[in-house]
């Protein structure tokens, strides 16, 4: 098939990739050319993602900045961020600009195409923004050209094999047409294909990550709990996992969830729930037990040395291992708190520090041999290169569940 992708972000490009790989014509629109020069002359990708590097060698992708390159495409997939602002909203200009951008093309075309938006929005934006737009164009949804909502399930660091292998595709659909047309573009992959309504497939988006996320709230809250009490959580975790309808992933206690994805569509979801005059006190439990979560490391800290002046190392900045991404990482809160209570913040991750050291230039960044060579050290993120290290003789808070680290003089768990 003919597919366009508006945005070259981390969700488009691996989109991009994935479908050019799969035998279709790709061509990937941004406004940003100096990206699209680098993927298309260097094949470099701009973000870290395991393999990608290697699959924009193997593949043709065109890009442009011209929407009139779309002209052709059968499908036109919308992937541009959808940020939100401090109350949670998401920002819309983004997608309101792409999509008066295909409205513009679609006034010239002939032909029938598939409008399909992939960025996460909040339930209701395709059909209440995204459609209204469009058809400033002069042409019918449903009639001239079709519209999907097609959310994609994508773990940062794992995103091409999540594409290549989705535990399921959700299409969203205005009409049966527009959504027969999406549903053949996954036809090869082996898996579930869902078929909603436009709102239904925004709000599984929604609801799915606002799951993992309680999930990992629920049982940060049953391990501080369990702290209290001398019990280990990391059994307890076990103990419950046994239980299909629990399962046995996302169980992982410590300083909480970070990222792009959860941390934003929890408060987009939450934002939406207002919007109609529902409190949604479940998720809002969630994201405030979060917010407190990270520093639990440091009150821990404080139990065994005063801050002031102390060399405090940190290892780990990315907000989990195997990517470069620093959005929301808990290590953000945690060090501006170090510095505010006047300690001297020394830090390591394998793939963070050029992002991380945007933010916080004042700190230093050193081995990880020298962060152990801080007065105490905290654990950020479970990098598997930690559990190598020599902690004999050292003070060690854990936020991540480093089995080496118990070896420490003095070793203590957030949640254990
Ligand atoms: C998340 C979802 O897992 C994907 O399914 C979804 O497609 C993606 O968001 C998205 O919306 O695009 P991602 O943000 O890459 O993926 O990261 P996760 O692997 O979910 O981890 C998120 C955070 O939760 C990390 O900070 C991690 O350390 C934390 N976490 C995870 C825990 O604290 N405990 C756990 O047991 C698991």
């Amino acid at each position: 098939m003919n597919i366009s992708i508006i945005g070259a972000g981390y969700v488009g490009l691996v989109t991009a990739a994935c479908l050019a790989k799969l035998g279709n014509e790709v061509i990937l629109i941004d406004i940003d050319e100096e990206k699209l020069e680098a993927i298309h002359n260097s094949r470099i990708s701009p973000i870290y993602e395991e393999g990608l590097d290697e699959l924009l060698r193997q593949v043709h992708i065109g890009v442009s900045t011209d929407y009139r390159k779309i002209l052709h495409s059968d499908i036109i997939f919308i992937c541009v961020g959808t940020p939100s602002d401090k109350s949670g909203s998401i920002f819309l200009e983004h997608i309101t600009e792409a999509t008066k951008q295909i409205a513009e093309i679609l006034k010239t075309r002939e032909d029938y195409c598939v409008v399909a938006v992939k960025s996460t929005v909040a339930p209701g934006i395709t059909e209440e923004l995204v459609i209204p737009i469009l058809e400033t164009s002069g042409k019918k949804a449903g009639d001239d050209f079709g519209v999907c909502m097609c959310p994609e399930f994508l773990r940062e660091g794992k995103a091409i094999y999540d594409f290549m292998n989705p535990a399921r595709v959700i299409i969203g659909e205005n009409d049966d047409k527009s959504g027969d047309m999406l549903s053949s573009l996954y036809q090869s992959f082996n898996t579930p294909i869902l078929r909603t309504s436009l709102r239904t497939a925004e709000m599984i988006k929604l609801a799915s990550n606002a799951f993992l996320a309680t999930k990992i709230s629920f049982m940060n809250e049953v391990g501080n709990i369990c702290k209290q009490l001398g019990i280990d959580t990391y059994e307890v975790a076990k103990g419950m996992g046994f239980d299909d309808r629990i399962g046995n992933k996302f169980l992982n206690t410590g300083i909480g969830f970070g990222g792009s994805c959860l941390p934003k569509d929890l408060k987009m979801l939450i934002a939406r729930a207002r919007e109609i005059g529902y409190e949604p006190t479940i998720l809002e439990g969630v994201l405030n037990l979060n917010d407190t979560q990270s520093l639990k490391l440091v009150e821990l800290l404080k139990k065994h040395i005063p801050l002031k002046d102390a060399a405090i190392g940190l290892l780990g900045l990315a907000f989990k291992p195997g990517t470069d991404d620093v959005r929301d990482s808990r290590a953000i809160k945690i060090v501006e708190v170090l510095l505010q209570e006047g300690a001297v913040v020394k830090a390591y991750d394998p793939m963070a520090v050029k992002n991380f050291s945007k933010l916080f230039p004042e700190i230093e960044y050193v081995t990880k041999e020298e962060v152990l060579d801080s007065d105490a050290i905290l654990i950020v993120t479970e990098w598997e290169e930690f559990n190598e290290l020599d902690y004999g003789g050292k003070i060690v808070i854990d936020g991540r569940r480093i089995e080496k680290a118990r070896e420490a003089s003095i070793y203590e768990g957030v949640c254990w």
